[in-house]
C-alpha cells in the first residue's frame, strides 16, 4: 500500500514532480483527443461532504471524456456518515481505481487515506485545495507571456486552504506570491506550506494594498466566508464582521487603476463582496479560463496517479 501515490497536498511531491505534472497538464490540454480512451473500464469514486460545482463537474467530465466512469457519493446519503471512515474506504478501494474526496476536516482525509488501497485525491479539505492550485498554475503557464519564475501573483483575502496550496505550488514552480491576508486564523494555516515557500523565498506579506498590486501580474481573490458557513445562521455574526473588515480589500475598478494585473478567482464567486460583478467579466479577468482549466488539471492528476 505504501507505493500508492496520493495527492493530499503538495507536501509529498518534490518541486520536480510538481513541474512535471504541470507540464503534463499543459500537454493534456493541448491534446485532449489523445486521451479519449485512457480510462476505459476504470471507475473514480467521488465522495462529497460539502457542496461543489467545479470539482464534481471537472472530475466527472474528465473521467467521461477519457472513457471511464465516475460515481458520485454524497456523504449524508452514503454509509460514510454511519461507519468508520477507514473501513468504508477499504471497501471502496476494492471497487474503484481512484478516490477523490472533499471532506471538511483534513484529519478525516488522512483516515480515508489509511483505509484506501488506491490513489486518493484531495478535492478540498479545510487545509488544502491542491487540484485548484494545479489549475491556477496551468492558467498562469498558458496565459502569462513571462516565465513562471518571473511571474508575480498577489492574493488578497482570507488565508485559507486555497492559499496553503498556492504557497506550495508557487514555491515549487518559482512563482512569487504576495499575500494580503487580514484574516489569518492559525487553524487554517499550513505551517509546512509557509515554511516551504519561505525556504524558497517565493512568498512575502504586504499590508498596503496598492503596494501589493502595483507590480503584480495576477491578483487573486477568494470568498471571505467558506461555502460551508456562508448560509449558516450560527456563522451570521462572524460573516458580518468579516465583511466589514474585508470590504476595503475588495477587487474592484478602483483597485485595478493601480495595477496592470489580470484577475483570478477560484469560484464560486460572491459578487459584491470579494469582487465586483463588472470585474468578473472584465477583459482583464481570466476567471472562467481558470475554471475551465480544472478539467485539464484533473485529467492530468487522474492519469498520473493511475499510472497510465
Ligand atoms: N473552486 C472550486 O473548488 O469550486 P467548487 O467548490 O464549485 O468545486
Amino acid at each position: 500500500m505504501s507505493s500508492v501515490h496520493h495527492l493530499i497536498s503538495w507536501e509529498d511531491w518534490s518541486d520536480d514532480e510538481i513541474q512535471d505534472l504541470l507540464d503534463f497538464a499543459i500537454y493534456v490540454k493541448n491534446n485532449r483527443v489523445f486521451f479519449a480512451g485512457h480510462m476505459h473500464g476504470r471507475t473514480l469514486a467521488m465522495l462529497f461532504q460539502k457542496t461543489s460545482t467545479r470539482t464534481r463537474v471537472s472530475f466527472e467530465a474528465g473521467m467521461t471524456e477519457m472513457g471511464g466512469h465516475a460515481i458520485f457519493l454524497d456523504w449524508l446519503s452514503s454509509n460514510f456518515q454511519l461507519s468508520d471512515i477507514d473501513f468504508e474506504a477499504e471497501y471502496l478501494s476494492r471497487n474503484v481505481s481512484l478516490i477523490m474526496a472533499r471532506l471538511k476536516r483534513h484529519e478525516d482525509l488522512l483516515t480515508l487515506k489509511k483505509g484506501s488501497h488506491v490513489p486518493l485525491i484531495n478535492g478540498c479539505c479545510h487545509l488544502y485545495h491542491p487540484c485548484q492550485s494545479l489549475a491556477d498554475a496551468l492558467t498562469v503557464a498558458l496565459d502569462s507571456p513571462k516565465k513562471l519564475k518571473d511571474t508575480k501573483i498577489t492574493y488578497i483575502g482570507v488565508h485559507n486552504n486555497v492559499v496553503n496550496s498556492l504557497l506550495e505550488i508557487t514555491s515549487a514552480l518559482g512563482i512569487h506570491l504576495t499575500l494580503v491576508t487580514p484574516i489569518a486564523d492559525d487553524d487554517y494555516i499550513s505551517k509546512q506550506a509557509v515554511q516551504r515557500a519561505e525556504k524558497k523565498k517565493t512568498v512575502s506579506w504586504e499590508k498596503n494594498l496598492h503596494t501589493a498590486v502595483k507590480d503584480a501580474d495576477y491578483i487573486y481573490t477568494d470568498t471571505w466566508v467558506d461555502m460551508e458557513f456562508f448560509n449558516d445562521p450560527s456563522f451570521a455574526k462572524e460573516k458580518e464582521e468579516r465583511i466589514q473588515l474585508m470590504m476595503p480589500y475588495q477587487i474592484n475598478s478602483e483597485l485595478l487603476k493601480h495595477t496592470k494585473a489580470k484577475v483570478m478567482h477560484d469560484m464560486p464567486i460572491h459578487a459584491g463582496y470579494e469582487i465586483t460583478r463588472d470585474i468578473v467579466t472584465d477583459d482583464r479577468s481570466v476567471i472562467f479560463f481558470q475554471a475551465e482549466n480544472r478539467l485539464d488539471a484533473q485529467k492530468a492528476i487522474i492519469l498520473k496517479l493511475a499510472n497510465i
